[in-house]
């Protein structure tokens, strides 16, 4: 008997991209701007190697996704790192229909509505951090963070690190390192003077008392997995608070159970240097658009009450279905978090048991190896979906949803062990 759709093994019946996936993807090419999605078919054609256009998904369900052409894959990204609680999670699809039979939209900061109001609680919560902006993507997460630390300190300057990724939008992508010169390089006249950029895990001012805030990613995520030292990271947050500078964490990959517990600012090692502001997304609703900065009262108040017209809103501020989502997908975690300190153990006694190397915690793991771009696509041609990170593509991330089995995780590894 078949498993259910979720916890299957790949299933292919069409070669990788199939027929259909490159006729959906020849009309994309007609339609969006052809900077967003790699569209390799053309560049193969040119190069003569091998046709890398993408899958195009129709279905997605736990780890599993089935794309046009009905092939089964599984998702060892998460989509992202979105799909913690698996895709389509049944608790957050049941609170989607439930919000959508009641309210799909209220106003921004005109008119909330009560989901919003319990999922800023539950986030206060489970976060220890009073008050919180909400966003509808990581790149407003850190913006709002941006814009708060310098209410909070009368300062311009940030302080941002190497290698470091926090999103397009010109308020991060000015904090932005990650393969510079192509992320930023078309812009640079148009972003501010306001970063330094110091080393990650290296040296930094030893004097910070000029700088708004440090902005950091306590696990460089697009930047190849690479966890800060705990000690250098504590002394770094110490320093800044010494100098009086708003400590921001860059959670939008490691928040939201990602790392074994709920936030990665919750490490023991770092109990008595704690961030003030800590930005959050991509998990936070299982799938639908939305984040948030989340601060101590005493930074976030900075801002002063709102004098009738609020100077950093949007539209879609608080949307009550991704706080319905986000309050089920927030339990969902909660509800897994045993599930997944267990399987990460036995993850890395696999790792360990079959040679790897790998950097990270508890589901974030980046499996160092040669050329994983190479081995990205030839993963996806046996069916399963990883992504290689890093400015030199060092490692596979492995983001995979939580509530990935252990059959499908020697599934892939098995076919790893196979390509190398
Ligand atoms: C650490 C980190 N910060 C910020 C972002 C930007 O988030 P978004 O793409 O939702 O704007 C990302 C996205 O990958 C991220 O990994």
């Amino acid at each position: 008997m078949s498993l259910p759709f979720g916890t299957q093994l790949p299933h292919l019946i069409t070669s990788i991209p199939g027929p259909q996936s490159q006729a959906w993807i020849d009309r994309l090419a007609l339609r969006e701007c052809p900077a967003i999605t790699a569209r390799r078919a053309r560049r193969a054609q040119s190069l003569g190697t091998a046709n890398d256009d993408p899958i195009v998904w129709q279905e997605a369900k736990g780890a599993n996704v089935r794309d046009v052409d009905g092939n089964v894959f599984i998702d060892l990204t998460a989509g992202f790192g979105v799909a913690a609680v698996g895709h389509r999670n049944d608790k957050v699809v049941e609170a989607m229909k439930r919000q959508s039979d009641i309210l799909l939209h209220a106003m921004g900061d005109a008119f909330a509505d009560p989901k919003r109001i319990e999922l800023m609680e539950k986030l206060a919560e489970i976060s220890g951090l009073d008050r919180a902006i909400l966003g509808c993507s990581g790149s407003d997460a850190v913006e709002a963070a941006i814009k708060t630390a310098r209410m909070a300190t009368d300062r311009d300057k940030i302080l941002a690190f190497d290698n470091s990724y926090h999103g397009l939008a010109f308020g991060p992508l000015s904090a932005s390192d990650y393969k510079s010169e192509m992320f930023r390089g078309p812009f640079k006249g148009q972003l501010g003077s306001h970063v330094e950029h110091a080393t990650f895990n290296g040296e930094y001012p030893k004097d910070l008392t000029e700088f708004a805030a440090i902005l950091i990613e306590p696990i460089q995520g697009r930047g190849g997995v690479r966890p800060a030292d705990k000690a250098w990271l504590r002394e770094l947050i110490q320093t800044a608070h010494r100098d009086e500078c708003v400590v921001i964490f860059d959670e939008i990959y490691t928040g939201c159970g990602r790392t074994g517990r709920w936030f990665a600012f919750q490490h023991p090692d770092l109990a008595d240097a704690q961030p003030d502001l800590v930005c959050i997304g991509k998990a936070m609703a299982g799938g639908f658009p939305i984040s948030a900065c989340l601060g101590t009262a005493k930074v976030m108040d900075a801002w002063g009450a709102s004098k009738g017209e609020s100077i950093h809103t949007q539209t879609f501020l608080g949307n009550p279905t991704g706080s319905a989502m986000a309050l089920a997908a927030l339990c969902e975690i909660e509800r897994l978090q045993p599930e997944l300190e267990a399987k990460s153990r036995w993850l890395q006694s696999e790792f360990n048991r079959r040679g790897y190397t790998v950097r990270g915690e508890g589901f974030l793991w980046g499996i160092q190896l040669a050329d994983t771009l190479t081995l990205s696509r030839k993963l996806m041609k046996l069916g399963y979906i990883i992504l290689p990170a890093g400015p030199n593509c060092e490692v596979l991330a492995l983001t995979a949803p939580y509530t990935i089995t252990r059959e499908q995780l020697v599934g892939f590894l098995d076919a790893l062990d196979e390509l190398q």
